[in-house]
């Protein structure tokens, strides 16, 4: 184990603390505990500092195309590779929480993937790619850009699921 693994390990360790602390702040406001909501908040914040901080000293912010070329093959493997076992696995252990889950996550991987491509092909023609709102699924994460649905397709919530990216 070297410092790079170290980096990598804290990288993870800190987005996740940052995800799950967000998660407790939503759970501390639904219970009326705001200053509780507003602590787990600005820790999630600074654990988000931490994190771009490491990835940062990883090296592995690079340029925009070569950042979007990351960001294709991740989600890639996600829903070529990673998902469709865990999906596969949850189905045999008959964890439906875990495969609505993975399944939401896949459905959206590829979507994602689709977008980050399409920006890939306009930055190496040297524009920005095309403006367009992009609404997300509070739900399922589904990523859509234009308008939001009148039903979201992947899991079936209304319309006013979708959040628009500021
Ligand atoms: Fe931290
Ligand atoms: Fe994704
Ligand atoms: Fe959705």
């Amino acid at each position: 184990m070297g410092t790079v693994e170290d980096l990598k390990t804290a990288f993870a360790g800190e987005s996740q603390a940052n995800r799950r602390y967000l998660a407790f702040a939503k759970k501390a406001e639904q219970d009326g505990f705001k200053q509780v909501a507003k602590l787990f908040r600005a820790a999630a914040h600074a654990e988000t500092v931490h994190a771009l901080n490491h990835l940062k000293a990883l090296g592995e912010v690079k340029e925009t195309a070569e950042n979007l070329k990351a960001a294709v093959s991740g989600e890639t493997f996600e829903f070529t590779n990673m998902y469709p076992g865990m999906i596969k696995r949850a189905e045999e252990e008959g964890n439906e929480a875990a495969k609505t889950s993975f399944n939401n996550a896949n459905h959206v991987e590829k979507i994602h993937a689709d977008l980050y491509k399409k920006a890939l092909d306009a930055i190496s023609s040297g524009k920005d790619v095309e403006t367009n709102d992009i609404y997300v699924c509070q739900i399922c994460g589904n990523t859509v850009e234009g308008g939001a649905p009148e039903k979201c397709p992947i899991c079936g919530f209304p319309k006013s699921s979708f959040n628009k990216v500021e």
